[in-house]
């Protein structure tokens, strides 16, 4: 039939999927062509009807085998195609390629931890969600002591919260009991602050070490400290200022010579000649009774990564760090 050479001749030149379908239906849909031929048969006399229906039936038989062989080989078609359409060539040269950039903050990182390892610290991390005990309680931070307002919490409910700062490590890490403790523990932590020197979330530096009492003293301390803020800022003034912390006793706040206008006052250090860098002490004993440590002494310090990542860097705005944005990471 001059219908059966059409319609095969369209169904062997289909191009896609959609196309075959469409003729699928166009002969066995409800409206198809062959489905009409069918329910015209009923018009015929006896012996018509007979020729007929063996004449569609092996046409319907032919039809059903074509369009089952076309379906899997535009099947496999389609699917070359997408791959090939998808296909990343590794081996494409890119002329202005830039390698993968440090973050300022990871370089930052990397250049604190190189001290303190140089120096004999073990590195501690701990978790980012934190119980009351170990952020505060343990820390001579009883409930509604004053000192909580320092560090506005993000807190999940009474007990659990995102860590202020990086002391719990201590905590955890004096539980375990083992003496001498000379570790760091770098990481993130949460705070609910936002504008242009802070972010809720930043990242601190603490360093614990502990010993029999009365290996450790402020005097060591003050030699650390020291050496470490030269190491990182080179030629500068260091002083220690007296001032609180809950967990320390004594406690001082580390200023170096300003960076910028070599301590003669400037905008940055708001005309005082110097900056503010760490906090730091001499452990106070009610940290150790919360630990169960007896005859020990030790001093603890700790500092913003973001805070030496603005100063060193020039940045002023401490957000622009999170804010992915390459114009400022490409400089690094
Ligand atoms: N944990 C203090 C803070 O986040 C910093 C600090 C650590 C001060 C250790 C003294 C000793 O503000």
């Amino acid at each position: 039939m001059e219908w059966e050479k059409e319609i095969t001749n369209k169904i062997q030149n289909a191009n896609s999927l959609t196309e075959l379908e469409e003729l699928r239906l166009s002969i066995f849909g409800k409206k198809g062509k062959l489905t009409s031929e069918f329910s015209n048969l009923k018009n015929l006399n006896d012996n018509d009807k007979k020729d007929k229906a063996r004449l569609l039936n092996e046409m319907k038989t032919n039809l059903e085998n074509l369009i089952f062989d076309t379906k899997n080989k535009l099947k496999t078609l389609e699917l070359e195609q997408k791959i090939q359409s998808e296909a990343i060539d590794v081996s494409l040269f890119k002329n202005n390629f830039s390698p993968s950039y440090g973050h300022p903050i990871n370089l930052i990182f990397d250049k604190i931890i190189d001290y303190f390892i140089g120096a004999s610290f073990a590195i501690k991390y701990g978790p980012l969600v934190e119980n009351d005990f170990y952020n505060f309680e343990a820390l001579n931070l009883p409930k509604f002591h004053p000192a909580r307002d320092m560090q506005d919490t993000f807190y999940f409910n009474d007990s659990m919260l995102l860590r202020t700062h990086t002391s719990p490590v201590q905590i955890r890490t004096m539980e375990q009991g083992k003496l001498p403790i000379r570790i760091i523990s770098p990481g993130a932590v949460f705070r609910r602050d936002y504008d242009m020197t802070h972010s809720p979330m930043f990242h601190q530096i603490e360093g614990l070490v502990v010993d029999e009492n009365p290996k450790i003293n402020f005097a060591n301390l003050k030699y650390i400290l020291e050496d470490f803020l030269t190491y990182i800022f080179g030629d500068i003034k260091i002083r220690f200022r007296s001032s609180y912390f809950p967990f320390t006793e004594p406690s001082a706040e580390v200023d170096i010579s300003c960076i910028f206008c070599k301590g003669s006052g400037c905008r940055v250090c708001s005309h005082t000649g110097w900056l503010e860098v760490l906090g730091c002490g001499v452990v106070n004993n009610n940290v150790f009774n919360a630990v169960g440590l007896k005859n020990v002494s030790g001093y603890a310090f700790g500092m913003g990564v973001e805070r030496f990542a603005m100063l060193l860097y020039g940045v002023n705005d401490l957000r622009s760090f999170f804010e992915t944005d390459l114009r400022l990471l490409e400089q690094f």
